[in-house]
């Protein structure tokens, strides 16, 4: 299990999370990439499935095990029920529902739309002998009707990774608001990290239908006398 890395990616620090995540962009906008596509989520949950079963490392935790805790705490200041229901989009290995469960909170989903992601979350939540996690394997951006009703949605890179993809990734961009407002209920909340997306563009894309409720504190990077965040950890409310 990587620690530490708070910093826009799963273990490898910065540069390993721009490689990763294409973090850090420049003013042209998203260069589409492999990173946005199903195939290469698989291949790389089935590479962190193989690794699991002979050595048993759950393999990358993105933005590190510090972007857990904020969200973790975030739900603990707010007093958010233990009961309440809380999805995660884009589960990848499930580390964090595994956390939520730990924490506490009994009912806890995690979708991803690679199915060796799922196994391998599976294969986590088992060894961890937690038995009440639901898994599921659903695009997000067709999301099944069973999928409704949820208290809390997270995102932890699922945003950043859809934003990548090569076809048409702005058109998938507006099918993520409209399954989200789907999925949530009304006065939910969303909680997204990103390392792709600054405040004020997260705060343009989930314009319609949902409000910022809070800005968490995420750490500042500072380079060339320039200083700014390089993850933007925030909690929207759907209105
Ligand atoms: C950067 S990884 C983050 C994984 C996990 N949230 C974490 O914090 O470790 C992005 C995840 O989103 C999943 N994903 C991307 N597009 C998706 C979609 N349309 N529906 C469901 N999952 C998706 C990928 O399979 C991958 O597991």
């Amino acid at each position: 299990m990587n620690e530490g890395a708070d910093d826009g990616g799963g273990g490898g620090g910065a540069e390993g999370a721009a490689r990763s995540l294409g973090c850090g962009r420049g003013g042209d906008g998203f260069v589409p990439s492999a990173l946005g596509t199903r195939e290469h989520w698989d291949a790389v949950y089935k590479r962190e499935l193989q690794t699991f079963q002979e050595y048993g490392d759950t393999g990358e935790i993105w933005f590190g095990e510090e972007s857990m805790t904020r969200l973790i705490r975030w739900m603990q200041k707010h007093k958010i029920p233990l009961d309440a229901s809380v999805l995660d989009i884009g589960t990848g290995n499930g580390v964090f529902l595994v956390e939520l469960a730990k924490f506490g909170f009994s009912d806890v989903t995690g979708i991803d739309y690679s199915p060796s992601a799922i196994q391998l979350s599976g294969s986590i939540i088992e060894k961890e002998g937690l038995s009440n996690i639901k898994l599921k394997v659903e695009d997000f951006l067709n999301p099944s009707t069973k999928l409704f009703g949820f208290h809390i949605c997270i995102d932890k890179g699922t945003f950043d990774a859809i934003s990548l993809n090569p076809d048409n990734a702005v058109e998938k961009r507006k099918q993520y608001v409209k399954s989200l407002s789907r999925v949530l209920k009304v006065k939910g909340f969303f909680l997204i990290t990103s390392c792709n997306w600054t405040k004020e563009e997260l705060l343009d894309e989930f314009s319609e239908g949902f409000e910022l409720f809070e800005e968490l504190p995420t750490p500042k990077f500072s380079f060339g006398g320039r200083s700014g965040n390089s993850v933007a950890a925030l909690v929207f409310q759907k209105t």
